[in-house]
C-alpha cells in the first residue's frame, strides 16, 4: 500500500490529478484538513481539521478502468459496509455516489477521470463525516456524522484503513466480474421514490425503479422508462 498523508493540503483529489503520472495504481492520499476541498458540480467541500475522513484513491489498472461505470457505486457500497461494522446499520446508497443515513448525507464521493485519447486514470475522492458535532454552512438538509448518529467518536486513521481495505476488496471483485446487484439493491435509497430529476435546466417528476446491473438508474414517468447514467441527472427527493 502506498500512502501519502498531509496535515493540510488544498484537496487530495487535486493532488492526485497533478501527480498521477508518477504515482502507482491504488495510491492513497489523505489529509487532516483541506483548504480547497471540492465536491461535485463545482461545490466546495468543507470540514474542520481532523473531523472527517478525507482521502482519495488513484485507479490506473486498465481492467478496472474498463469497469469505470461501477466505481462510484462500489465506493459508496464499501463505505456502507464499513459503517455497518461501526453500528450504523441503515446507511443507504443515493445513486450514484452519496451515502445517506437517517435520510441525511453522511458521505460524499467525487469521482474524476483523466483522459488523453483514452481513460488514463480515475480518482476516487471520499469525504466521510466522522466526528463533526455540528455543520457550518447553508444546507437544505443538514448532513450527519458518525458521531451525531451514534454519540461515539471514532479514529479517523482506523477508519481510513478499514475503508481502504473494503474498497480494495470490492474493486478486486469488480475486476473479476462479480455481480453486486443484490448488495446494491438492498441499500438503494432512491428505489421506489418519486423524485424531481434535473436534466440540465429541465426538471421532471419521475419514479425511480432502481439501480441496474450495469450501474445505471432506471426511472419512469408517464412517457415511459429511461436509463440514466451518472452525471446526467441530479435529484431532489
Ligand atoms: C460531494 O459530496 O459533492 C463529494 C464530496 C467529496 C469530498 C472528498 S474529500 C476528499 C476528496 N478531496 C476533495 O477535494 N474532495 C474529495
Amino acid at each position: 500500500m502506498i500512502e501519502i498523508c498531509f496535515d493540510q493540503i488544498d484537496s487530495t483529489n487535486t493532488y492526485l490529478k497533478n501527480n498521477y503520472e508518477r504515482l502507482d495504481d491504488l495510491t492513497i492520499v489523505q489529509a487532516a484538513y483541506q483548504s480547497k476541498g471540492r465536491g461535485r458540480k463545482g461545490r466546495v467541500w468543507l470540514a474542520e481539521k481532523d473531523q472527517a475522513l478525507m482521502f482519495s484513491v488513484l485507479v490506473k489498472d486498465p481492467k478496472l478502468l474498463k469497469k469505470y461505470k461501477g466505481l462510484s457505486v462500489i465506493s459508496a457500497l464499501s463505505i456502507i459496509e464499513v459503517l455497518k461494522d461501526h453500528g450504523i446499520t441503515e446507511a443507504k446508497l443515493k445513486w450514484p455516489n452519496d451515502v445517506y443515513a437517517d435520510d441525511k448525507k453522511i458521505c460524499g464521493i467525487l469521482l474524476e477521470g483523466i483522459s488523453t485519447d483514452k481513460l488514463e486514470t480515475v480518482i476516487i475522492g471520499i469525504g466521510l463525516n466522522v466526528n463533526q458535532e455540528a455543520f457550518a454552512g447553508d444546507y437544505l438538509i443538514e448532513p450527519v456524522s458518525m458521531y451525531s448518529l451514534t454519540g461515539r467518536k471514532f479514529s479517523i486513521t482506523d477508519l481510513k484503513y478499514k475503508v481502504y481495505e473494503q474498497l480494495l476488496y470490492n474493486l478486486e471483485q469488480l475486476k473479476n466480474g462479480y455481480d453486486f446487484f443484490a448488495e446494491i439493491s438492498s441499500c438503494d435509497y432512491l428505489k421506489g421514490r418519486r423524485v424531481t430529476a434535473l436534466f440540465g435546466n429541465d426538471s421532471r417528476e419521475v419514479t425511480v425503479s432502481g439501480i441496474n446491473e450495469d450501474y445505471s438508474l432506471k426511472v419512469k414517468d408517464e412517457n415511459g422508462e429511461y436509463y440514466l447514467e451518472a452525471g446526467e441527472v441530479s435529484f431532489h427527493v
